[in-house]
């Protein structure tokens, strides 16, 4: 047992440097709809002005940019603790922030039931006098039937990081997303399939749908055309 841990936690280690490298070297030949020319620039222009909190992933440092002080609509698909929502809560300009987690076991880890309920209750407990929170605890495949069409500003992609979920997730939400708003989620190189199942998935979405998508690690993420 304790083998089969160590060979897949290397094995994970090896997969995850070797992604880096491709991402790093390989990817505008392998894959040309991935834009690579405007990585940086938003990063740029909020490092410039000081305002990269230290725990605000690449996906809400675009956001932040592109909305500025607009208010925002979002859903986070896969909410764990809370630390990311809690995050995007402080750093950007929330109307109302739906947390989808059905907090049961699932296929990717192994986790049991009391883990998951208490990482529920913890949620739970620290967006308890937040008005701008609505918790629902279910599959994002059955929480998306009670968000309106084009009703978000953004969504973020964090739930079961397998090719099925990811490519599901991103076939559910993409018309909730209003035009003009962002489509992003987390952990770019984890799971099944070639460059990861989250990669594979976004990469193929957007290339059957004609999107240009950013990758920057640990994130990835698009504009939905206005
Ligand atoms: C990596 S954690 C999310 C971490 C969180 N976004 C953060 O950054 O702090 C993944 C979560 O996705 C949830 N999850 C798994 N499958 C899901 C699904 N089909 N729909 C919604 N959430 C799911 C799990 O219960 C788990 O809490």
């Amino acid at each position: 047992m304790k083998f089969k841990k160590f060979i897949s936690k290397h094995t994970a280690n090896i997969r995850y440097k070797l992604a880096s490298l491709i991402m790093k070297y390989l990817t505008p030949v392998l894959h040309d709809q991935i834009d690579m020319s405007t990585f940086t620039d938003h990063r740029a222009f909020l490092y410039k002005t000081d305002v990269i909190p230290i725990d605000l992933r690449p996906s809400f440092i675009f956001m932040k940019k592109r909305f500025d002080e607009k208010l925002l609509i979002g859903a986070e698909i896969g909410v764990e603790r809370g630390r990311n929502s809690k995050c995007i809560l402080k750093e950007l300009n929330i109307e109302k922030l739906y947390l989808i987690d059905p907090w049961e076991n699932y296929d990717e880890i192994e986790v049991n039931w009391s883990h998951m309920n208490n990482n529920y209750r913890h949620v739970q407990r620290i967006f308890e006098n937040d008005k701008r929170v609505r918790i629902i605890k279910d599959l994002s495949e059955n929480a998306v039937n009670h968000i309106e069409k084009d009703s978000l500003d953004f969504v973020y992609i964090d739930g079961n990081h397998s090719y099925k979920y990811v490519y599901q997730d991103l076939e559910l939400w993409f018309n909730r997303v209003k035009e003009g708003g962002v489509i992003a989620g987390h952990d770019v190189f984890l799971n099944d399939g070639v460059l990861g199942g989250v990669l594979d998935a976004v990469k193929d979405f957007c290339y059957k749908n004609n999107i240009y998508f950013y990758v920057e690690h640990p994130d990835w993420y698009f504009k939905k055309k206005q």
